[in-house]
């Protein structure tokens, strides 16, 4: 079994997770103690589409992805990703310290024996760009690289659905670049469903199909990425629809400050 999950000859058992959720979202209404965070979100998320969530902070953007991946339970309305295998990533890495890193990674798949485990873990870890690192301990690793550890870890459960809140909020520009276009490579080459929390409107038109935009409790926007893949940086129609969604933000900022 060579190492490159990529390659012509993956293995049978990954490549066969090549599929998504579909995600539908009916009458979502969330609240903590008398403040009403999310109030009658309807969404239909097809399988296998990438979706960003974007809005100002505290507007219910970490609310709205935990209903979504089942960590918290709505008010009222339903929340159907039926039956699926979703994963988490987060803005920290949530790293293991005692263990090394291709035990990490194997954390993401309890219920396989000890030889699968380990070789679907090397296999993501190649993945991810981390090939001959899984000896390491994660604390010689950098942000970036653990966050690939993270990546792993999240992937190696073969996720039909997975579940990113601001996953790459804490690294430098570059390595965050290089992150969006690993996560995008990775969404292309497995098909699950990804629904991505930014705050960063150019990483969410980078990455996305679709832009969701949190206001009020409500999707204020709802708006389509037609921005043919792979992406090219500066790229004018990209613009556009950054141009668009941060006026919708900043003006809202403007009325709250008023
Ligand atoms: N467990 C909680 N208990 C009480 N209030 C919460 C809890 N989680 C979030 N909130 C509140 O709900 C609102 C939305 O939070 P959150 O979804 O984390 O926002 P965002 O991710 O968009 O910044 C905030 O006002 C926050 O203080
Ligand atoms: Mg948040």
């Amino acid at each position: 079994m060579n190492m490159h999950v990529s390659d012509a000859a993956p293995d049978p058992a990954i490549r066969a997770s090549t599929r998504g959720a579909r995600v539908v979202l009916r009458g979502l209404e969330k609240s903590f103690g008398a403040h009403r965070v999310l109030h009658g979100i309807d969404i239909d998320i097809p399988a296998g589409q990438f979706v960003a969530i974007v809005g100002r902070s505290g507007c219910g953007k970490s609310t709205l992805l935990r209903l979504i991946a089942g960590l918290d339970q709505p008010a009222a309305g339903t929340v159907d990703p039926g039956g699926e295998i979703v994963r988490l990533m987060f803005q920290e890495p949530r790293l293991l310290p005692w263990q090394r890193v291709l035990a990490n990674v194997e954390v993401g798949l309890a219920h396989a024996d000890r030889q699968t485990r380990t070789r679907r873990s090397q296999d993501v870890l190649a993945q991810v760009g981390l090939t001959g690192r899984g000896g390491d301990w994660p604390a010689v690793l950098s942000g970036g690289q653990k966050q690939r550890v993270a990546l792993a870890r999240a992937l190696v459960g073969q996720p039909t659905l997975l579940a990113l809140d601001e996953p790459l909020g804490a690294l430098d520009a570059l390595t965050r670049i290089e992150m969006q276009e690993l996560i995008e490579t990775v969404w292309r080459e497995k098909g699950f469903t990804a629904i991505v929390v930014t705050h960063d409107v150019t990483e969410a038109v980078a990455l996305a199909d679709r832009i969701l935009v949190v206001e009020d409790g409500r999707i204020a926007m709802d708006v389509q990425v037609d921005v043919p893949r792979p992406r090219r940086r500066g790229d004018a129609a990209a613009a556009a629809i950054e141009g668009r969604i941060l006026d919708r933000l900043l003006t809202r900022q403007a009325t709250f400050s008023a």
